[in-house]
C-alpha cells in the first residue's frame, strides 16, 4: 500500500475500497490519534481549503472535519443549504464545478447518495460522504477503530446492530464488516431489513474475507457478541415515520437485559450518536460501564483526519 493509492480519491462508500486500503486508513487513524495524545502539532493541510456542505444537521461530523482540517493548518468553510445555491437555483453539477475550482476537497452531508456522487464526478477534487440516506462511511471507520482499541483487532469479532436495519449506519457497517472479516448480525424486524441488492454484494465480499453476515429478527442472536450497536429509530428526514417506527422497534431497545443476553461481561456498547435515551437505548447502558460511545465519537475526528491525509496529504 503506497500513499499514491489514495491521492485524489473520494470516499462515497466503502464498496469502493479494498480491505487492504481500509486497513491502511485504520493504521493512519491510530497514528494521528497517537500524535494528538502526545501533543504533537502538524501542519499538513497548510494552504489547503475544504468546503463542508450540510443539508442536514450535524455535531460530530461537522466538528470532526472542521477541527481535524483546521488544526493541520487548513481552512474549512462551512456551507449549509440555507447559504448556498446547491440544487436550488443552481444544479449540483455547476456547484460542483465551481467548488472544485476554489477548494481542495468537499465534504457533503445530505439526503441523496446521487448528490455526493455528482459532486465527486463534476468537482475534480476528493469528496467525502459525511452521511446520506444511503451510507455513513466515515462513521463506520470510527466504529471499527473503537472495536480494535477494545479488543486489539476487529477480524473475527462479532458485532450486532440492533434497531433500524436498513438505515445508513447499519448499511455502512455491513459493508465495512464484510470487507474486513468482522462477523456482523443485523437484528431488526423483517420490514426493516437492508435491501437485498446490498446484502448480496456484502455476502460475496464476506465470502472472501471470512465474515459471517446475518440478518435476523431474534434478539437472542446477540449471544456471544463482542459489541452491540444501535442508532436512532427515526433517522433525519424520516420524522413522519416516527409512530410506526416506535411500534416496530420497541422490542429492540438496547437495555441492560439485552446487553446481558450476550452472556459476556466484556461486551461493549456502541452508538453513532446522537442518541434518544429511553428509546433505542436506556441511560443505564449508554452511560454505563460497557458503553464506548464517547470514545467512538472522539474517534470520528481521528479517522476523518486519516481519510483526508491519505487522499489530500
Ligand atoms: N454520528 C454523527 O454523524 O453525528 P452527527 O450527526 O452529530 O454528525
Ligand atoms: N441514522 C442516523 C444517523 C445520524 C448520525 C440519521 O441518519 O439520522
Amino acid at each position: 500500500m503506497t500513499p499514491e493509492t489514495f491521492k485524489g480519491r473520494s470516499l462515497l462508500t466503502w464498496l469502493d475500497y479494498t480491505e487492504a486500503e481500509i486497513r491502511y486508513l485504520l493504521d493512519v487513524s491510530k497514528q494521528v490519534k497517537g500524535e494528538k495524545q502526545r501533543g504533537e502539532v502538524h501542519q499538513r493541510f497548510t494552504g489547503k481549503t475544504i468546503a463542508l456542505l450540510f443539508e442536514k444537521r450535524s455535531t460530530r461530523t461537522r466538528c470532526a472535519f472542521e477541527t481535524a482540517f483546521g488544526e493541520e493548518g487548513g481552512h474549512p468553510v462551512f456551507l449549509s443549504t440555507a447559504d448556498i445555491q446547491l440544487g436550488a437555483k443552481e444544479s449540483i453539477e455547476d456547484t460542483a464545478r465551481v467548488l472544485g475550482r476554489m477548494f481542495n476537497a468537499i465534504q457533503f452531508r445530505g439526503f441523496k447518495q446521487a448528490t455526493v456522487e455528482a459532486l465527486a464526478q463534476f468537482s475534480g477534487v476528493p469528496v467525502y460522504n459525511g452521511l446520506t440516506d444511503t451510507f455513513h462511511p466515515t462513521q463506520a471507520l470510527a466504529d471499527i477503530l473503537t472495536i480494535e482499541e477494545n479488543f486489539g483487532q476487529s477480524r473475527g469479532k462479532k458485532l450486532c446492530f440492533v434497531g433500524d436495519g436498513r438505515n445508513n449506519v447499519a448499511r455502512s457497517l455491513m459493508v465495512i464488516c464484510s470487507k474486513l472479516g468482522v462477523h456482523f448480525t443485523i437484528i431488526t424486524p423483517p420490514s426493516l431489513n437492508p435491501d437485498a441488492g446490498l446484502l448480496t454484494q456484502c455476502l460475496s465480499m464476506a465470502a472472501a474475507s471470512g465474515a459471517a453476515i446475518r440478518i435476523t429478527e431474534d434478539t437472542a442472536e446477540v449471544k456471544g457478541a463482542d459489541a452491540i450497536y444501535t442508532d436512532v429509530w427515526v433517522s433525519m428526514g424520516e420524522e413522519a415515520k416516527r409512530e410506526a417506527r416506535f411500534r416496530l422497534l420497541s422490542p429492540y431497545q438496547v437495555n441492560q437485559a439485552l446487553m446481558d443476553k450476550t452472556g459476556r461481561g466484556d461486551s461493549i456498547f456502541l452508538h453513532c450518536l446522537p442518541a434518544v435515551k429511553g428509546e433505542e437505548v436506556t441511560p443505564e447502558v449508554i452511560d454505563g460501564p460497557q458503553s464506548r460511545a464517547w470514545d467512538e465519537a472522539e474517534n470520528r475526528k481521528h479517522t476523518i483526519k486519516a481519510i483526508m491525509l491519505a487522499t489530500l496529504g
